[in-house]
C-alpha cells in the first residue's frame, strides 16, 4: 500500500483574477448574473421552463445559458451514472460549471434533478448570498409518471432502470425554497412570469424588461 501522504491536488495552485471582473462583465451586459436553479423529479417541468425562461431572457436583451442534466450528462458528465456518489459529483461538477458561467455575467437556468438537500445546499455555497436562486418544480410521481414524457417511469416500474428517483432512489424536497412552482397547475406562461417576477424582485433582470413586466405576454418574444 503506498504510504506515502500526498498534498491535495491543488495545493501548488495560485488564483489568477484577469483585469476584467465580473462586474465590468455585467456593466457591459446591462444586468447581474445568477444562478437560477431548478430542482425537481424527472418530468416535473425543470428543463421545459428553464427553456422558456431562457428564450424571454435572450429576446430581451439578456446574456444566459442552460445547463440541462440530460445535455451535461452527454459529455461533462458523461462518466457518471445514477448511485448516489455519482449523482454528489454531478452535482459538485455543475455547481462549479454554474460558478464559471455567473462569473461570465451570465443568467444560468440550470435544470437538474438534483434529489439531495445537501448536494444541492454544497452547490449554494459556492455562491454568494443572492447569486443562487432555487426554484422546487412541484409535481408528485403519480403527476410525473402520468406524463412519462421519455417513458422512463414504465421502464424504471418494470425494473429496466434502477436507482430511479422516486421510484427506487430518494428525492429531498428543498425546506426554504426561492420560489414553488406547482407544475401540475399552472400554464407555462405563469409559471415563466412569476420566475421573471422573482429575478426582478432579486434584481437581475435589465431595466427594460423589470419596466415591460406588468405587460408580459411570452408570444413576444417567440
Ligand atoms: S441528478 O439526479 O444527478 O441531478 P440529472 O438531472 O443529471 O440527475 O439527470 C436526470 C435525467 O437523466 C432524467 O431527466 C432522465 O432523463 C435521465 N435518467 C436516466 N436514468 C435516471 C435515473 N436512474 N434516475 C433519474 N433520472 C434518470
Amino acid at each position: 500500500m503506498d504510504t506515502v501522504t500526498r498534498p491535495p491536488p491543488s495545493a501548488h495552485l495560485t488564483w489568477h483574477a484577469g483585469s476584467v471582473s465580473r462586474s465590468n462583465r455585467e456593466h457591459l451586459h446591462g444586468h447581474r448574473a445568477a444562478v437560477v436553479w431548478f430542482t425537481g423529479l424527472s418530468g416535473s417541468g425543470k428543463s421545459t421552463l428553464a427553456h422558456a425562461v431562457e428564450e424571454y431572457l435572450f429576446h430581451s436583451g439578456h446574456r444566459t445559458y442552460v445547463l440541462d442534466g440530460d445535455n451535461i450528462r452527454h459529455g461533462l458528465c458523461g462518466d457518471l451514472g445514477f448511485s448516489a456518489e455519482d449523482r454528489h459529483e454531478n452535482i459538485r461538477r455543475v455547481g462549479e460549471l454554474a460558478k464559471l458561467f455567473v462569473d461570465a455575467g451570465t443568467i444560468v437556468l440550470s435544470a437538474f434533478i438534483s434529489p439531495i438537500k445537501a448536494d444541492r445546499e454544497l452547490a449554494r455555497q459556492r455562491f454568494a448570498e443572492g447569486d443562487f436562486l432555487e426554484i422546487y418544480c412541484n409535481a408528485s410521481v403519480a403527476v410525473c409518471e402520468e406524463r412519462d414524457v421519455k417513458g422512463l417511469y414504465r421502464k424504471a416500474r418494470q425494473g429496466e432502470i434502477a436507482d430511479f428517483t422516486g421510484i427506487s432512489s430518494p428525492y429531498e424536497a428543498p425546506p426554504f425554497p426561492d420560489l414553488v412552482i406547482d407544475t401540475a397547475q399552472g400554464a407555462v406562461d405563469d409559471c415563466v412570469l412569476s420566475i421573471l417576477r422573482l429575478l426582478a424582485l432579486r434584481g437581475v433582470l435589465n431595466a427594460a424588461s423589470v419596466a415591460s413586466l406588468a405587460t408580459f405576454k411570452m408570444e413576444r418574444c417567440l
